[in-house]
């Protein structure tokens, strides 16, 4: 079955077609032939590629999709051979695999097991976070110009949310948030590395940070994207909940495991809540195959290795755009993406970069309306957005 799979003639059809759309009018031919090579390149290299593209392999609108901060080169060869291995294993519930995850995060992390619950895909944690603090005081403080799955469901259910400036190096200002939680706060967000700007707080300052604001209100720390930081795993900070402190860590197999359309995810939380909030969110169980995929590809660090420093090259090209183009952007940025301005609308942005063939997101955030956000894709769907770049904002 596996060997099978391997040589699906439909698999390798469908990835050709989707090649073949790739890139708009003249152009689709060469970049075709670049996206090609690249491919051999990642497989040379050990990479499982037959199943490329990973992102919405059944939407063929013609574009390069650099809207969603996914990982575009792909999941673990190993991840992918262990769910090939199980595809005929689906027959019961996974909760038994959901343990044996939670005690390999519990080994790296340095946590016990009844402080992780696991989901498919962190967007619950977020949302299910949210309810708890509607529960909880209703209060929430955290940046403007960041992720909002918490801060939008916490306001969709009637919290209070205090959004704070970003610093001068648009960055989290933890002085300023801290001097916003009050006694009545319920809880402080912090996306890091940010989502949208990818800057990275100093580690050492926000464990000091957390230290001191959990006395107050319980600190949640969403680390969608931490794996890419340069100084990851300095920057990691599930330390503080081994510690006792009123911490939560948010963190998703999406990002650095390209495993964005599998749903895996999971919190790092006091025991008592992760109970409480675990019974909620667990809604009938976890994905099996996310779990064996994620499983494997936790272990394989070769593999997370060569996509940390991937990902960097794509990102420099992008920043490196930025530059020479004179366009500011948020900098340092430690994540898949960028966050820049364009000088003119947002959506007016995503409209003319369409029109080269390439999706970037079609939002921005409130406070940043001619910036937006350009995600990294392989080798030369990151150089087609740069030849974009410089024809739009030339
Ligand atoms: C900062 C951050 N947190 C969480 C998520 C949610 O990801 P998922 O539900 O795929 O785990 C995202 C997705 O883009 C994100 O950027």
């Amino acid at each position: 079955m596996k060997q099978e799979l391997k040589n699906n003639p439909s698999v390798n059809s469908s990835r050709r077609n989707w090649l073949k759309s790739v890139g708009l009018g003249a152009g689709a031919v060469a970049l075709t032939a670049c996206v090609d090579s690249s491919v051999k390149e990642l497989s040379a290299a050990g990479m499982k590629t037959d199943h490329f593209p990973s992102a919405t392999p059944n939407v063929s609108d013609g574009l390069v999709r650099l809207s969603s901060n996914e990982n575009a080169f792909g999941p673990s060869a190993k991840a992918v051979d262990a769910m090939q291995g199980e595809l005929f294993n689906l027959a019961r519930y996974s909760d038994a695999t959901v343990d044996v995850l939670k005690s390999k995060i519990a080994a790296q992390e340095g946590v016990s097991e009844d402080q992780i619950i696991v989901t498919n895909g962190s967007s619950p944690i977020l949302f299910g976070y949210a309810d708890w603090i509607t529960k909880n005081g209703n209060k929430l403080v955290t940046s403007m110009a960041t992720y909002e799955g918490v801060p939008r469901g916490a306001e969709f259910m009637g919290a209070d949310v205090t959004y704070v400036p970003l610093d001068a190096d648009m960055n989290f200002d933890l002085d300023a948030i801290e001097a916003a939680v009050t006694e009545d706060t319920t809880a402080v967000y912090i996306c890091n590395p940010n989502n949208p700007t990818g800057t990275v707080v100093d580690a050492a300052k926000l464990t000091a940070f957390a230290k001191r604001v959990s006395k107050k209100a319980q600190v949640f720390i969403d680390e969608a994207y931490i794996e890419m930081s340069d100084a990851y795993p300095a920057n990691v900070q599930s330390k503080l909940v081994a510690e006792g402190h009123d911490v939560v860590i948010c963190r998703t197999f999406s990002k650095i495991h390209a495993m964005a359309g599998q749903r895996l995810g999971y919190a790092i939380l006091p025991a008592e809540q992760a109970k409480q909030l675990g019974g909620m969110l667990r809604m009938g169980g976890v994905n099996y195959l996310a779990l064996v995929a994620g499983m494997a590809s936790m272990e394989d660090h070769a593999n997370l290795n060569t996509m940390r420093s991937r990902v960097k090259v794509e990102r420099e090209k992008l920043t490196a755009a930025a530059e020479s183009l004179g366009q500011a952007y948020a900098k340092n940025p430690q994540g898949n993406f960028i966050y820049m301005d364009t000088g003119m609308p947002h959506d007016e942005f995503a409209k003319l970069m369409k029109a080269q063939g390439i999706k970037v997101v079609g939002r921005t955030w409130p406070g940043y309306d001619t910036w937006s956000r350009i995600s990294v894709g392989i080798p030369e769907e990151t150089d087609a957005c740069v030849k974009a770049l410089k024809t739009v904002l030339a």
